[in-house]
């Protein structure tokens, strides 16, 4: 994705009144790109996904130039190793690099101009998702942001994912950092697992190099009494989140990616290392399916609720359990002070 390249000529390009912090961005899943298109929305464009022939895959534009169909409605088309996007509608093809190849209802030899093309965008696949650069065209592409020591062994991790109707700011500092809201936001849960006094966030130590924002605290009772958790968190800035919460071989990983305005991605990856594979991928599942129905929707109802809908350091009254909040936003400020905004 270029920014610099961005034109207000259609709808399906964001204006720099939409834009986000200069990132890579996980969109979607690994394993929901099949044999399929699929169609999506993020960071404000309408996207489809797709796989070539030799796997790789591809991201373009969502609507067809020719009338506007939805392009995640039609299918691979595959003829001598090539792989082509077709339209369900007429039957247009469109190849990897955007150019439409075939236009049936013109007969094969028609001359077809350079302006009938989907717009072709940036993406990788790397650690089990796909990544769309949202970047100016002068930058170097970096490599794709990850926590060493992750173990990325797909029989060791399993994935979770949401939509919210929250602007990125408000659900960046739920699921990337906040945990002190757990014995209130989630006290069913807290209570159940002996967790329902752990209210008071102590020796929370807070570490910034670059983008990334590193935070280890422990979350006790009042007294000191009673069960206590020991966490550690690591965030690459502005969209990736490492926890250890102290629950010996199961650990959490979050990305999120907006949507649009209104509307973010979350994806869940819970990563479980046990001496069975099977064991593993069990408890990481069942970890998952916790998260998304259990312990998420208390921090939607919450968040929801939350005025104004887009967070910043004015926005709030920040205290010291919040530290990493702030770091969160003046490395968002920052950014925004380079000419992207959050
Ligand atoms: S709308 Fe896509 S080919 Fe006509
Ligand atoms: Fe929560």
């Amino acid at each position: 994705m270029v920014l610099s390249s961005l034109a207000p000529q259609t709808d399906n390009l964001p204006t720099l009144e939409t834009t986000f912090p200069v990132a890579w961005y996980a969109i979607a899943a690994s394993h929901r790109v099949q044999t399929k298109p699929l169609g999506i929305r993020r960071l404000g464009m309408d996207l489809v996904l797709w796989r070539d022939a030799n796997g790789k895959v591809v991201c373009q534009s969502r609507h067809c130039p020719h009338r506007g169909v939805d392009l995640a409605l039609g299918k691979i088309a595959t003829e001598n190793g090539r792989s082509c996007l077709e339209c369900p509608y007429h039957g247009f093809q469109f190849a990897s690099d955007g150019r439409c190849v075939l236009m049936p209802c013109e007969g094969k030899e028609a001359s077809i101009s350079p302006a009938m093309r989907v717009e072709s965008y940036q993406v990788k696949e790397s650690h089990g998702l796909i990544w769309l650069w949202w970047g100016n065209e002068e930058m170097a592409t970096p490599e794709i942001p990850w926590f060493t020591g992750l173990n990325d062994q797909p029989r060791c991790w399993t994935d979770a994912e949401l939509v919210w109707d929250i602007h990125f700011t408000r659900a960046a500092e739920s699921v990337l950092i906040d945990l002190h809201h757990f014995a209130f936001a989630h006290h069913g849960i807290a209570k159940w697992m002996g967790f329902a006094d752990t209210k008071r966030l102590d020796s929370l130590e807070t570490q910034v190099v670059g983008n990334q924002i590193k935070t280890q605290g422990v979350l006790k009772s009042e007294q000191g009494n009673g069960l206590s958790m020991n966490f550690q968190n690591e965030i690459l800035f502005p969209n990736l989140s490492f926890f250890d919460l102290g629950l010996g071989n199961l650990t959490l990983f979050v990305t999120l990616t907006p949507i649009d305005q209104d509307n973010t991605w979350i994806n869940f990856r819970y990563y479980a290392d046990f001496r069975w594979p099977f064991l593993s991928r069990l408890i990481a599942k069942i970890a998952a399916w916790f998260e998304l129905n259990f312990v998420q929707p208390d921090d939607y109802r919450l968040l929801k609720s939350s005025v104004p809908k887009r967070s910043g350091l004015m926005e709030n009254h920040l205290v010291h359990a919040d530290q990493t909040i702030v770091h969160w936003h003046r490395l968002n400020k920052h950014h925004q002070q380079k000419g992207v905004r959050c």
